[in-house]
């Protein structure tokens, strides 16, 4: 492992569960963990906030416990404050809730920091950073979405300026910097230099042809080296 250059956070990796078969998803996960992936990202979706439906609580409360690794729930839904307590009891450390969706942000966050989980906050490509810039004091992760919510699969959206600002905006913070969407060998490195260390990565990773150790390794291996 290559150490971060000075005042970086370390890389993570925080694979995507989308494209797994969700037939063998505690599986899956364990999988994942065997390959070296620092958490789990789960992708909670309504089906109204995105055009699409997938994991309830219970879900992800039955792989809990067959892997050690941290899981965040990332909530594509409307009104999340009906929910978050749910993914926090399934056991997500970390829970990020999209700003579009949220009327009172900063009371949101403070209720999930008061159920003991670190809260973060999603940003579509449209929406700009500094809708978090009076809460940047609660946060945990914030993470830049490169791609319109809702599928994996999708082709990445150039926001390096998006992630450079947001990292202006967080500095000296212990705020994460998250991408989520169309990361990939080749993407990962201008994430990276922009300022991103937390990296979601669904097709990218199971698309591998050498396996999905591989691919976590060589996406570790270029972004700490973007990292330098
Ligand atoms: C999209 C999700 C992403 C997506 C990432 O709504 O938030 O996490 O699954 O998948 P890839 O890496 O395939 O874009
Ligand atoms: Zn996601």
């Amino acid at each position: 492992m290559t150490p971060p250059a000075a005042g970086r956070r370390p890389v993570k990796i925080a694979p995507s569960v989308l494209p797994v078969d969700f037939a063998r998803l505690g599986e899956e996960c364990q999988a994942l963990e065997k390959a070296g992936v620092d958490l789990v990202h789960w992708d909670v979706m309504d089906g109204v906030f995105v055009p699409n439906l997938t994991f309830g609580p219970d879900v992800i409360a039955s792989t809990r416990s067959l892997v050690d690794l941290e899981f965040e729930a990332h909530l594509m839904v409307v009104e999340p404050d009906r929910l978050v307590d749910r993914y926090v009891e399934a056991g997500c450390s970390t829970v990020l809730v999209h700003a579009e969706a949220c009327d009172h942000l900063h009371r949101t966050l403070g209720h999930i920091a008061e159920l003991g989980a670190t809260p973060g906050v999603a940003l579509n490509p449209h929406t700009p950073v500094s809708v978090v810039r009076h809460v940047r004091d609660l946060l945990g992760v914030l993470l830049v979405m490169t791609v319109n919510p809702g599928f994996g699969g999708q082709a990445y959206i150039p926001l390096e300026d998006k992630v450079a600002e947001a990292a202006d905006l967080l500095a000296g913070t212990d705020c994460s910097i998250e991408v989520d969407g169309g990361i990939g060998p080749s993407t990962v490195a201008a994430v990276v230099a922009a300022g991103a260390d937390r990296l979601v990565s669904g097709s990218a990773l199971f698309r591998d042809p050498e396996g999905l150790e591989h691919a976590v390794a060589d996406l570790r291996a270029r972004a700490e080296a973007a990292q330098a």
